[in-house]
């Protein structure tokens, strides 16, 4: 365990832990963009700045990347510094996606006003956190990257062509925090990154849940991931009731 202050409140913390999880842990709230909770970071979006002393010195680090892996550092999550190094970049991101009701709303929540007078300077909501593709490479899909650099930089399937390894879970969408990633869904099949999809409806509810691709997958990964073909008729929510209590498909549906 290692002992750390955070905003003068003292907190103990297993070694490795990032000071975004020991601020949270001692009450603190920082906000972030490109962090998830189910996967591994990358420090892109910076709004997650604190203010760190350690050895003597005082700097700004990203809270979701910095580990605490040492006795008696002092993390400061509202100074004047964080403030300033906060709506630096948040003024960055509207000025540049200005349009992405996130964006806007992180804004509002750190009382940082979008400057009316200028256009957002992208029409797309990609902000390059890359979460959809660590998402992608979690699932074990990897069908995402980044290509091309600065300015250019964008999420795409290798060489920009339709997806190969992609097997239509929307992972990517769901982890996306702009909304930028799309896809459709007609007559039983969900279109995504350049590629159809064949959808699997619930013997119990009706509602598609997974996509031919998808399920196939998990019976060809490991073993302890796959579905019993019991369980690959039925979404996760009608395979939970069905586990437990029954509800009639009035209340399936609504809930
Ligand atoms: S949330 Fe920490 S860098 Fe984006």
């Amino acid at each position: 365990m290692k002992t750390l202050s955070v905003d003068g409140k003292t907190v103990s913390v297993e070694s490795g832990t990032m000071l975004y999880d020991a601020a949270v842990l001692a009450g603190a709230s920082i906000p972030t963009l490109c962090r998830h909770e189910g996967l591994p970071h990358e420090g892109a979006c910076r709004v997650c700045m604190v203010e760190l002393h350690r050895r003597g010195t005082v700097r700004l680090v990203a809270s979701c990347m910095f580990p605490v892996n040492e006795e008696g550092l002092e993390v400061r999550t509202d100074t004047e510094r964080v403030r300033a190094a906060r709506n630096f970049v948040i003024r960055l991101l509207l000025r540049r996606n200005g349009d992405s009701a996130a964006i806007r709303r992180l804004a509002a929540e750190e009382n940082v006003l979008p400057d009316g007078r200028l256009p957002a300077l992208e029409k797309e909501l990609c902000i390059r956190c890359g979460r959809c593709i660590r998402a992608c490479s979690a699932n074990g899909t990897d069908a995402l990257g980044f290509a091309l650099r600065g300015w250019d930089r964008k999420t795409t399937p290798p060489f920009g062509e339709a997806a190969a390894t992609c097997v239509g879970c929307l992972a990517c969408a769901e982890v996306c925090p702009t909304g930028h990633i799309s896809w459709e869904e007609k007559d039983g099949h969900r279109r995504i990154w350049g590629r159809d999809f064949a959808l699997v409806c619930c013997e119990h509810c009706g509602e598609p849940f997974a996509t031919e691709e998808q399920l196939a997958f998990l019976r060809a990964g490991h073993p302890s991931d796959a579905l019993s073909p019991e369980e690959e008729r039925f979404c996760p929510r009608c395979r939970r009731i069905r586990a437990g209590q029954s509800f009639t498909l009035e209340e399936v549906k609504d809930r």
